[in-house]
């Protein structure tokens, strides 16, 4: 019998190109599981009025683990306009299946690993003053806290009067207060201390399990000094149990700037949902973007591991397919950490690293030439073959481990 049972979930467009792809490299490692297909994402919309129907949200509960490859959602508008005609009027409601499923299972912990692969054309590189050039290398995991701040989803444009009435009672909504309602968008920025300190423990055990010398609390308590002070006040006092790591604090807004200009002094980088959401990309961005950025959606009984991007529909139809699966694959190789299969974990890394080194298989990103069905003629390779070329690697690469992290 099989070990794992997996919920594969590929969702839209790309997603289902992808998803494939990490499952042949997850049975070339020998991994030995059983995948059960659920369904989510707009056609469950579409169909059914529920981007993520109450049979996918039973697999998982039941099953513990699931791959997902990435939906397609649209705006508000359109999200009546492409509903069945039977299910149209209903008042049927949209909601991000994704941040949904966090909100279920309560998949606080987001991981973000951002780590270069040598060789990457993609990988961030900077000026040296003498001349010539650098390529840091850029070893990062963020943890986001993913299911609270300004995602917990409690907005309202034209506030009921009672929402008005309570924010009255504060000062500060003085100049507010005689907007008419309909030009009145809220969303309430909500942290609580035991989110804040699940995000922050599980950042500084991570900084300890794999030897990062620093956790950053990455907020804006200057000015957000109830939330974002939270999350620093809770930071410090778990810090006090992690005496070898340091705590280093910094505002989002010059995170982003100082992100650029010395990469490789950060290690692991915790914050809040919008801003670990912000600062997981920026970092992705310095390691070849997209194509590159895996995450796991980690929670005390659920894990979703997918890649950070979404359904790329101006992609989906290309035959053969041309996007990168490597954040896909690497996806995949965190939940084979999540499930205690480490060394395959690493093997998995390790060709990507081989594969990525040799610069002989390059995806249209990768090349830095436009997406599209010329791609192939130009050179890049198609998503199967940089799967191929990945499988090539497996077992030839594997006595050579990859110096990186990028576990959960
Ligand atoms: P996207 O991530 O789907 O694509 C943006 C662009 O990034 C693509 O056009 C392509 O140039 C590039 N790209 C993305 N994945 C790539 C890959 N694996 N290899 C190479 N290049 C890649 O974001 P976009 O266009 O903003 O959104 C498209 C749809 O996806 C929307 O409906 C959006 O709501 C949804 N979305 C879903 C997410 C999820 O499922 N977690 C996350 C982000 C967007
Ligand atoms: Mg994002």
């Amino acid at each position: 019998m099989a070990k794992h049972t997996v919920v594969t979930m590929p969702g839209d467009g790309i997603g289902n190109q992808v998803l494939p792809e990490a499952i042949r490299v997850l049975d070339a490692v020998g991994f030995e599981a059983n995948y059960v297909h659920a369904d989510i994402g707009w056609e469950c919309w579409r169909n059914e009025g529920n981007a993520l129907p109450k049979r996918t949200i039973e697999l998982l509960r039941q099953h513990k683990v699931g791959l997902f490859g990435a939906i397609t959602s649209k705006p508000k508008k359109e999200t009546e306009a492409d509903l069945i005609p039977a299910l149209k009027g209903k008042g049927l409601q949209y909601f991000s299946p994704i941040v949904s499923m966090r909100q279920i299972f309560n998949l606080d912990i987001c991981m973000r690993p951002c780590l270069s692969f040598p060789g990457n054309p993609l990988n961030f590189i900077r000026k040296r003053p003498e001349g010539g050039y650098e390529e840091p290398k850029v070893d990062v995991v963020v943890f986001r806290q993913n299911t609270e701040g300004l995602y917990a989803g409690v907005e309202w444009t034209n506030p009921p009067q009672l929402v008005r009435d309570a924010l009255a009672t504060h000062s500060k909504f003085k100049p507010f207060s005689s907007v008419p309602g309909v030009d009145l968008a809220i969303s309430v920025r909500i942290i609580t201390r035991p989110a804040a300190q699940r995000i922050c423990e599980a950042a500084f055990r991570h900084a300890r399990t794999f030897g990062y010398k620093s956790v950053t609390i990455c907020e804006k308590p200057n000015v957000l000094r109830e939330t974002s002070g939270m999350m620093e006040e809770v930071a410090k006092e778990v810090q006090k149990q992690y005496s070898e790591i340091a705590l280093w604090s910094t505002n989002i807004d010059a995170q982003t700037m100082w992100l650029t200009k010395n990469p490789e002094d950060y290690g692991v980088i915790v914050a809040s949902n919008l801003f670990g959401d912000v600062i997981s990309d920026a970092f992705a961005g310095l390691v070849g973007g997209l194509g590159f950025a895996a995450s796991g959606n980690i929670g005390e009984e659920v894990a979703v591991f997918e890649p950070t991007h979404g359904s790329a529909p101006k992609y989906a139809e290309l035959k053969p397919p041309i996007v990168n699966p490597i954040a896909m694959i690497l996806s995949a190789a965190m939940m084979l950490d999540h499930l205690g299969e480490t060394e395959k974990a690493t093997k998995v890394r390790s060709a990507i690293a081989a594969v990525v080194a040799e610069g002989k298989v390059r995806s249209y990103d990768m090349m830095r030439i436009p997406g599209g069905a010329k791609s192939i003629a130009q050179g890049a390779a198609s998503t199967t073959q940089i799967t191929d070329a990945i499988l090539s690697k497996l077992g030839v690469g594997a006595e050579k481990e990859y110096a990186g992290s990028c576990r959960s």
